[in-house]
């Protein structure tokens, strides 16, 4: 894979994107490819890399140039744009085209949802607009695909503002990996119940995780809120019980990959810990995300799938080797918080409260007016 590099884009889809510095993925009407902001290389560079090639999105997910679960999801519709614009067949062969990048993309991550719930999206509409010309087809993919985007965007500012009402002025924040607009179309799930707390004009501050091993906590997540001037220091992850205990934590809020159908949900390693430590120390944990990330086909997180990746992300850091060669070791990249762990899970449909028993079913019939949600996480 040879992309391109630039320092920055040369245009932009008019998508709602990440903020007026950056943005995580979008299309490129003009160029007809997809660009892409490189997270391996932040905070040290800002590259973004232009993508003409679906099989090019697909290794950019694998790779983890683009990640976060909404992001990788948009990426993938965003690569199906690409395969639409390049058929020029009949329907059959467009269908065919679609099918076969629709499964290299399935499986570049297995643990985000969001990921095979836009490739279905997607393949709805491939299905809708295959009897079309090629131009229409390629016009409808590309209509699919930035509406994932923007209503992504639409749920990250909804499910903000809901979060943000829990969360008390001078309240110290820990969160975990990140969840921000670099994980999203833009704003961010649990960075954007951040960001709206800060835009509420709410004091307040935030631990980030370091989140090893591949350091989103520190490389990203300080990185976007630095940026919008909002108060954060980095802490490695083996410090956060040391912050419980000296009461200096009053609320966390983290992403998620996937909520299972019982309330469980599948977060980046490291999650698990971070919600024991909260209820040992009766701190409300939150989670923020889109209903694109709960999954009701799966009961319960025990049967959500868990990516293992590989050994060099654990064993080398920036070049330098941590452990001998040899040496086994083992890289779970998500674990599963038990509902009974969660306080609030806030969506862009309403609030849960895992904790009590209720699971994302209670938001089933809902029509996303997030205002009529009155409960609390921490009541
Ligand atoms: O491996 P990553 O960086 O893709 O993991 C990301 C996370 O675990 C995020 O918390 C999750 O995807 C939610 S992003 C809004």
């Amino acid at each position: 894979m040879t992309p391109s590099l630039c320092r920055r884009p040369l245009s932009s889809t008019g998508a709602p994107g990440a903020g007026p510095n950056f943005f995580a993925v979008e299309y490129d009407p003009e160029t007809h490819a997809v660009w892409m902001l490189d997270q391996r290389r932040l905070p040290s560079d800002v590259l973004y890399h232009r993508y003409a090639e679906p099989d090019e999105v697909a290794d950019s997910i694998r790779e983890m140039v683009v990640r976060g679960a909404p992001a990788i999801g948009i990426a993938a519709a965003y690569a199906l744009v690409l395969v639409a614009r390049k058929e020029q067949g009949d329907a059959s062969s467009f269908l065919l085209s679609n099918g076969a990048a629709s499964r290299v993309l399935l499986g570049t991550r297995p643990t985000a949802v969001n990921l095979a719930w836009a490739i279905a999206r997607m393949s709805k509409k491939a299905a809708e607009v295959a009897a079309l010309s090629p131009a229409e087809r390629y016009a409808g993919m590309r209509k699919e695909a930035e509406a994932i985007h923007i209503e992504d965007v639409q749920a990250c500012r909804a499910m903000g503002r809901l979060g943000a009402e829990d969360i008390p002025s001078g309240a110290t924040i820990l969160t975990h990996c990140n969840a921000g607009a670099l994980a999203t179309g833009g704003y961010g799930t649990a960075l954007g119940v951040i960001r709206a707390a800060h835009e509420m004009g709410k004091r307040i501050r935030v631990l980030a995780d370091e989140t090893r091993p591949y350091l989103q906590g520190a490389r990203l997540t300080s990185w976007e809120l630095h940026q919008d001037e909002i108060p954060v220091e980095v802490i490695t992850d083996n410090m956060a019980a040391h912050f419980f205990q000296r009461e200096e934590i009053e609320f966390v809020v983290v992403g998620s990959d996937r909520i299972a159908a019982n309330g469980d949900v599948a977060n980046k390693i490291g999650t698990y810990g971070v919600a024991l430590l909260a209820e040992a120390h009766d701190v409300p944990f939150t989670v923020a995300a889109p209903w694109s990330t709960v999954d009701l086909q799966t009961q319960t997180g025990m049967q959500i799938p868990i990516e293992e990746r590989g050994r060099d992300e654990i064993s080398t850091l920036g070049g330098a080797t941590l452990v001998a060669d040899g040496i086994a070791c083992r890289h779970p990249a998500f674990d599963v918080t038990p509902a009974r762990l969660v306080r609030a899970i806030y969506t862009e449909r309403g609030r849960i409260r895992p904790h009590c028993g209720e699971t994302p079913e209670a938001l089933m019939g809902s029509t996303g007016n997030v205002e009529r949600e009155p409960s609390s996480a921490r009541g």
